[in-house]
């Protein structure tokens, strides 16, 4: 392992310090002469300018409320609010751009499938598929869900390296279920779960599939007509876009059999003290007044996804993860939890019987920005036997030099607790 790193090589394609540039936060000192080195973009992404300035734009120039006025300001902004509708829908390829609902973020995605969906489909005696690496979002609601209607939960274990047994997938959908529900990229192990096959196998036994897209739509190109997924969610934190912003994207069938998810304005067609109709897709799934300045910039942070280089992006985020892998697998004490053969963006490790908080807060006066602890997945570290892990998680921005500093800050932990 080289001392100092080679740095990062740019392609033609895709030049590591021009995006960097564009993403303020990324150059700021965190502590005196102390650079910041952000490796927490499973957690959260920083914001492009592009996007900054939309909002700063939407709340300058255009700030009104959306479907409900006649004046200027309010047809400007309910035109970038649907306008952003549709980015969306091409970023997902959806075939309609009604097939968008605008959500809080993949936690509540998830909340609306299993309060609408899920109470249609799932009933009494049924079985609830998930896996042992979904994250809390996609395990509690459909606890609550399996709790009203008196099914039963069932996961998919993983293998010690943290991929998916999909060699038990035939024999546990049963004839019972009603439901399987997976998160395409685990937040905690970096596993690139085989979306396609778990989808084209629930299919065949004619189980809907809602895919957590949280941790993927932020790294791979998406396409929900060809995963054929019924439901795909994410949010827009995590992919350069606002917080409180994103999507939950349905087939057209399943939406408008769907109830609606909660009430209010926006979501009507006629309402009187005796009988209220519902608005069609998407405002059934929209009540109130939604977030439209976040929905405006994620749109934007749409766009600027759509117009990366796909191949070369992932080229240097597979480089930084394999470079970062093997640095940390060369500090004494370490050992990696999650060594699936297909893997994105996620590095998490223990180190000697360091607790992942201490080395957390050492990283932090050097500069590196690491989440520690159990990532919302409780059930997947007990399965690993583990209280937590340190977990680095990378963007398209993130270098070489961010993986060294990384590595500098391990020593300091070494020294300090070894
Ligand atoms: N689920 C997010 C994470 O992995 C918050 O950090």
């Amino acid at each position: 392992m080289p001392a100092t790193t080679q740095p990062t090589p740019s392609t033609a394609s895709f030049d590591v310090e021009a995006l960097r540039e564009e993403f303020p936060a990324l150059s700021q000192d965190v502590y005196e002469d102390t650079p910041l080195a952000y490796l927490d973009n499973a957690a959260t992404s920083q914001k492009p300018t592009p996007v900054i300035e939309r909002l700063n734009r939407f709340y300058g120039e255009e700030n009104s409320n959306v479907h409900r006025g006649v004046h200027r300001l309010s047809q400007d902004a309910t035109e970038a609010y649907e306008g952003a509708r549709t980015s969306l829908a091409h970023l997902l390829n959806a075939p309609h751009k009604d097939q968008v609902i605008f959500t809080r973020g993949t936690t509540e995605g998830l909340n609306l499938i299993a309060s609408t969906f899920g109470e249609m489909v799932v009933g009494e005696g049924d079985e609830i598929l998930l896996t042992e690496m979904e994250h809390h979002s996609n395990i509690v609601p459909w606890q609550m869900l399996a709790e009203q209607v008196g099914a039963s939960i069932e996961v998919l274990p993983v293998t010690d390296r943290g991929a998916l047994r999909m060699d038990l997938l035939p024999e546990m959908l049963t004839d019972d279920t009603a439901l399987l529900a997976f998160t395409h990229v685990s937040n905690t192990l970096g596993t690139v779960n085989p979306a396609q096959d778990l989808i084209d196998v629930a299919h065949a036994e004619g189980v809907p599939v809602v895919v957590d897209g949280a941790q993927s739509a932020p790294h791979m190109p998406v396409d929900v007509q060809a995963l054929d997924a019924d439901f795909f969610v994410f949010s827009g934190h995590k992919m350069f876009g606002p917080t409180g912003i994103g999507v939950c994207y349905g087939k057209r069938e399943h939406l408008e059999a769907m109830p609606p998810y909660q009430g209010g304005g926006d979501m009507i067609d006629q309402v009187s003290f005796e009988e209220t109709t519902y608005d069609g897709l998407p405002h059934k799934f929209e009540a109130g007044t939604p977030n439209i300045a976040d929905a405006i910039g994620l749109g934007e942070a749409a766009e600027y996804v759509m117009d990366l280089e796909w191949e070369a992006v992932q080229a240097h985020e597979d480089a930084v993860l394999e470079y970062a892998t093997e640095r940390v697998e060369a500090v004494e004490g370490t050992r990696i939890i999650g060594t699936a053969s297909d893997k994105t963006s996620v590095l998490s490790f223990v180190f000697d019987d360091i607790h992942p908080y201490d080395a957390g807060t050492v990283l932090d006066r050097e500069g590196v920005a690491v989440r520690t602890g159990h990532h919302c997945t409780q059930p997947l570290l007990k399965r690993y036997d583990l209280p937590g892990t340190i977990r680095a998680s990378f963007a398209a921005y993130n270098t070489r030099e961010d993986v060294d500093c990384l590595i500098d800050g391990l020593h300091k932990v070494r020294q300090m607790f070894g």
